[in-house]
């Protein structure tokens, strides 16, 4: 079956779901695009705050529905509570059109990139950070929002300490660190509480923190993905207007066949991919700074011509980059001299 029949499917399948009022979730205006992956059926469902309990069984029912229509594919539903979203949705005497509910822009935040990784542990973060950073060297005003629900890592990579203040209207006022302002989900977390931190409150969290900080007026919010494709990715490329995204791999072949899906996820959900970055790319010796390629080296570039994305470049394997992330101070930030620093600098240049 073409993936717009399966569509057309899930969207008949929605008839037989009741919202709480009894209209069926098919015409429901806080429903989003419905996106057919290589493996997943996924949508949203925007509610007003407080209703998560009533649209927990419409989860279920829906989930049901789709089921006896999607083969083997997972069925991710993503709820998502937003006052301002959901009054619209109310408001709409119509059902709504088809093609994506209209993303409201972010106050002040004229492009949102979003960093994204296939699969963890690639380096994403540290590539984050130092690629916030470079945008910055270039002139740009920045901002950085640690999406990574699963990990969050930027109160360390940044060296940030304690929550962001909040003020009297309930809008954060976000961290500040080497000129930038960061925002990580970390600091609205409590120990190891982030594994309960999934569906509706990972995601209103999410919104929550992309629409209400203070972000000032600002070039570029860079946000630093959790890795995979799942509920918080669905949710923000739904919600969120993204510029466009950043796919972060190293050069193993298993890690670019995740890649590729992560590139796949964007593409359906007619986000621009930007390009991808192909992380700890080559060894460079820190006594000699001879180059050796250890896992082999092109991988990316090929797997870039591979989906026709760009390749924005390599970022060396390089224990200072490691160190320097540790320690909270990001070699782009602390040796903007170094080869290292260059690479990232390097892509901030190929995205332009
Ligand atoms: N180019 C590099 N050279 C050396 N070390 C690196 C490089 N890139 C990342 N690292 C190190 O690899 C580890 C993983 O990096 P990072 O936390 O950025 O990955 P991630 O993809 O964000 O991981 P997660 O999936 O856990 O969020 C860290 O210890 C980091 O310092
Ligand atoms: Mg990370």
């Amino acid at each position: 079956m073409s993936d717009k029949a399966l569509e057309q499917k899930v969207r008949d399948a929605l008839q037989n779901v009741s919202l709480p009022g009894g209209a069926p979730l098919a015409s429901y205006a806080g429903l989003s695009d419905i996106i057919v992956t290589t493996n997943a059926v996924a949508f949203a469902i925007t509610i007003a705050p407080g209703l998560e309990a009533s649209f927990a069984a419409v989860k279920e029912a829906a989930e049901e529905e789709i089921a006896k229509v999607a083969g083997d594919k997972k069925v991710m539903i993503s709820i998502t509570s937003d006052r301002q979203q959901a009054q619209k949705a109310q408001n709409t005497a119509q059902p709504r059109q088809p093609g994506p509910p209209p993303k409201e822009p972010v106050k002040g935040v004229e492009n949102i990139i979003a960093i994204a990784s296939g699969k963890g542990g690639v380096g994403k973060s540290t590539t984050s950070v130092n690629f916030a950073l470079a945008l910055q060297a270039q002139g740009q005003k920045v901002a950085i929002l640690d999406a990574d629900i699963y990990g969050p890592s930027m109160p360390k990579l940044l060296g940030i300490e304690g929550k962001p203040a909040m003020r009297d209207d309930g809008i954060f006022t976000p961290n500040e660190a080497y000129g930038m302002k960061v925002m990580s989900i970390g600091s609205m977390l409590e120990g190891d509480q982030a594994v309960v931190w999934r569906g509706p409150m990972a995601t209103s969290a999410l919104r929550q923190l992309v629409r209400e900080t203070d972000w000032g007026e600002i070039d570029t919010l860079v946000i630093d993905l959790p890795p995979g494709t799942g509920d918080v990715h669905i949710s923000l490329v739904q919600t969120v207007p993204l510029t466009g995204a950043i796919v972060v791999s190293t050069p193993q072949d298993f890690a670019l066949i995740d890649a590729k899906k992560a590139i796949d996820m964007f593409k359906r959900t007619n986000v621009p991919i930007l390009g991808i970055v192909e992380n700890m790319s080559y060894f460079l010796c820190p006594s000699c700074g001879e180059r050796s390629d250890i896992f082999g080296t092109g991988g990316a570039e090929e797997a870039a011509k591979q989906v026709g994305v760009k390749f924005l470049g390599g970022i060396p394997l390089h224990m200072d980059i490691r160190e320097r992330s540790d320690a909270g101070t990001p070699i782009v930030a602390t040796a903007p001299e170094s080869d290292e620093a260059k690479a990232y600098l390097n892509v901030a240049e190929a995205i332009n």
